[in-house]
């Protein structure tokens, strides 16, 4: 084969490319992979605004952090594509798990990537991350599981990881979650949980606890709900988090009312948890995990 001096040239150009790739990769394992002790002592909840949303990656992080936040539209009932339509209801993941879950204390999910797999005692079994995340698909959003290798699942990873990833342990403690409140030993009763909820939560959530759909015709990037649902059919189902008693209580004890939170006693958490818990809403076959 003759070797022209244009065929050096364009070898020349392919090696540079080539070098140049390498280099760049490198360098990138290295900005986000390098740990020192200096840095864990720094450590910062990641912030969106510093993801890269030229790579791949950070193009997932950005449309997890979206299915979070926006659920129904991404991956619910108003998702464009049928076959997206995973979630049953129209509740966003945030009216839950606030901001995303990057809210301190309450249901967060900083570091959860780093907690699974877990056994789950209710379950009698040990979840990894993606079957965890599956739960709250199948019941808190009455929906159906993602698989595992679908590009919505994938990116809800990369967005849990990316605010999981490099949390140092002493910081876990204060990311780890929702703290447990005492035990009520007195009498439950609905008729006292449902004064209770009509003078705390009635004006947000309404009287039959259906909430306030968002005004989607002048607001199309809104959320689904300004207040969400707490009872009926688009609401959380009988098998999820928030339709046990002690679970369902501790949200509200420590998250609502969501304009004055920590107002509330244990004893009225749990009256008017028992209140939420014994409204209609979707059943769940509880042998399904
Ligand atoms: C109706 C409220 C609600 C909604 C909506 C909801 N979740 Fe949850 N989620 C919960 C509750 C309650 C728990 C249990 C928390 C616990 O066990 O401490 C939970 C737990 C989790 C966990 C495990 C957390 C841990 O630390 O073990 C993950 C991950 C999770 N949810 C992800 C999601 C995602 C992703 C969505 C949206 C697709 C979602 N959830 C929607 C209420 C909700
Ligand atoms: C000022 C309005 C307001 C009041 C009062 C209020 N909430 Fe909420 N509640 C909200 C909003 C808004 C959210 C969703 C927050 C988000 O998306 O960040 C929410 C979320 C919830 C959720 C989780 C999501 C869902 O729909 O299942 C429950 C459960 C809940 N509230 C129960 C209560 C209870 C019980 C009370 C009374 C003790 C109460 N709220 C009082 C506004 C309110």
């Amino acid at each position: 084969m003759r070797i022209d001096k244009l065929h050096i040239i364009l070898l020349v150009c392919v090696l540079t490319l080539l070098g140049y790739i390498v280099i760049r990769s490198t360098q990138q394992n290295n900005n986000s992979t390098v740990i020192t002790n200096d840095s864990l002592a720094k450590w910062k909840l990641p912030n969106l605004r510093d993801v890269n949303i030229a790579t791949d990656s950070g193009k997932m992080i950005i449309h997890g952090n979206n299915i979070l936040t926006f659920t129904s539209r991404y991956v619910g009932p108003l998702a464009k594509n049928p076959e997206l339509r995973y979630a049953g209801n129209n509740l966003s993941c945030s009216n839950c798990h606030f901001n995303g879950g990057r809210e301190r204390k309450t249901l967060n999910l900083v570091g959860v990537t780093k907690r699974y797999p877990k056994y789950i005692e209710r379950l009698k079994d040990t979840l990894n991350i993606v079957q965890r995340v599956n739960g709250c698909f199948m019941r808190s959003l009455n929906g159906r599981p993602l698989p595992e290798d679908s590009y919505e699942m994938k990116s809800i990873l990369a967005y849990l990881n990316f605010i999981s990833e490099y949390i140092p342990d002493h910081k876990m403690v204060e990311y780890q979650g929702i703290e447990k409140i005492p035990p009520f030993n007195g009498t439950l009763d609905t008729a006292i949980g449902k004064v209770m909820y009509s003078i705390k939560c009635m004006s947000c959530h309404g009287s039959d606890g259906v909430g306030a759909p968002n005004n989607l015709v002048e607001n199309p990037e809104g959320m689904y709900y300004i207040v969400p649902p707490i009872a009926g059919k688009d609401s959380f189902n009988k098998g999820a988090g928030m339709s046990i008693l002690e679970e369902a209580a501790t949200f509200i004890y420590h998250e609502m009312p969501y304009n004055n939170r920590g107002s509330l006693t244990v004893e009225e958490a749990y009256q008017i948890a028992n209140y939420v818990v014994s409204l209609p809403r979707p059943d769940y076959n509880l042998s399904k995990k």
